[in-house]
C-alpha cells in the first residue's frame, strides 16, 4: 500500500512548510500531499486552513494577505518552539523540493464563492516548473478539477470525496473530464465502491490515516495507499 505523508508529514512537524516536507522525504514514503492557496497578490502557497490563525502568529485570511505578509509570519513555533522560523512556502518551493520520482499530490482548497482564479495560477506556476508527471491535482472542489484539467489537459486528477455517491460509476461518468484516482475519507470507505472504482481503472487513495489497524482494514479492502500525518508508523 502506498505511504502519501499528509501536509508533508503534519504528525512530525509543522503542516504545510519545507520542514514537513523533508521529514517525510527522509521515511522514503511514496509521495507527499499539501494544499495550496491564493494570497491577496495572486501567490500561489502552502496552508490548509482559510486563515493563518491557528497555525502562525498571525491572523486574518490567507486570500487577504500579499505573500510578503504571509512570509513574515512564523509557521513553525505553535508547533513546537523547536521548529520557530519556519515559513509559509510556495507552491514552486515545493516543486522545487520534492524529487520527480516521488508523487507530489496538490490539494486545491478555496472557498467556492470567492473564486479568484486559482486554478489559472497554479497551471502557470506547473507550467513555470516544466514537469507534471508526478503531480496530482486534487479537490473537494470538483468544479475546480474541472478548469484545472482544461488548463492542463495531461495532469493527473485526484477526486476528494466525503460522502457516499448514490451511483459512484454514473457520478464519475457525468463529469466529462477523466479521472486518475479516488480519494475518499477512510471512514466513508466502501468496499463494493472501491471495487467499482479498481474495475475502471482509477486508484483509491484514502485520508487521513494515522493508525495501523485502520490501515491493514483500509488495504484488505483494496484501498492503494492513505494519506497519513504520521508515515514513519507505516514505512
Ligand atoms: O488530500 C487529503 C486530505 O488532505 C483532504 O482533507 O482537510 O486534510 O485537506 P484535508
Ligand atoms: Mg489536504
Amino acid at each position: 500500500m502506498k505511504i502519501i505523508g499528509h501536509r508533508g508529514a503534519a504528525g512530525l512537524a509543522p503542516e504545510n512548510t519545507l520542514e514537513a516536507i523533508r521529514r517525510g522525504l527522509e521515511l522514503n514514503v511514496h509521495g507527499i500531499e499539501i494544499d495550496v492557496q491564493l494570497t491577496k497578490d495572486r501567490q500561489v502557497v502552502v496552508i490548509h486552513d482559510f486563515t493563518v490563525d491557528r497555525t502562525s502568529d498571525g491572523s486574518g485570511e490567507v486570500d487577504r494577505l500579499t505573500l510578503e505578509e504571509l512570509r513574515r509570519l512564523d509557521f513553525g513555533a505553535k508547533f513546537h518552539p523547536s521548529f520557530k522560523g519556519e515559513r509559509i512556502p510556495t507552491l514552486m518551493e515545493v516543486l522545487q523540493t520534492v524529487p520527480t520520482d516521488r508523487l507530489l499530490n496538490v490539494e486545491l482548497k478555496q472557498i467556492a464563492y470567492r473564486r479568484r482564479g486559482l486554478e489559472e495560477e497554479v497551471a502557470k506556476v506547473i507550467r513555470h516548473f516544466g514537469q507534471h508527471h508526478h503531480i496530482i491535482v486534487s479537490s473537494f472542489d470538483h468544479r475546480g478539477l474541472k478548469t484545472i484539467k482544461e488548463l492542463l489537459p495531461e495532469i493527473r486528477i485526484g477526486l476528494l470525496t466525503y460522502h457516499y455517491p448514490v451511483n459512484p460509476r454514473s457520478y464519475l461518468e457525468g463529469l466529462g473530464f477523466p479521472v486518475y484516482s479516488l480519494h475518499p475519507a477512510f471512514e466513508l470507505v466502501d468496499r463494493e465502491d472501491v471495487k467499482t472504482y479498481l474495475d475502471m481503472g482509477l486508484e483509491v487513495l484514502s485520508y487521513t490515516v494515522n493508525d495501523p489497524q485502520t490501515a491493514r482494514e483500509l488495504e484488505s479492502m483494496g484501498v492503494s495507499g492513505i494519506f497519513s500525518d504520521r508515515p514513519d508508523l507505516f514505512v
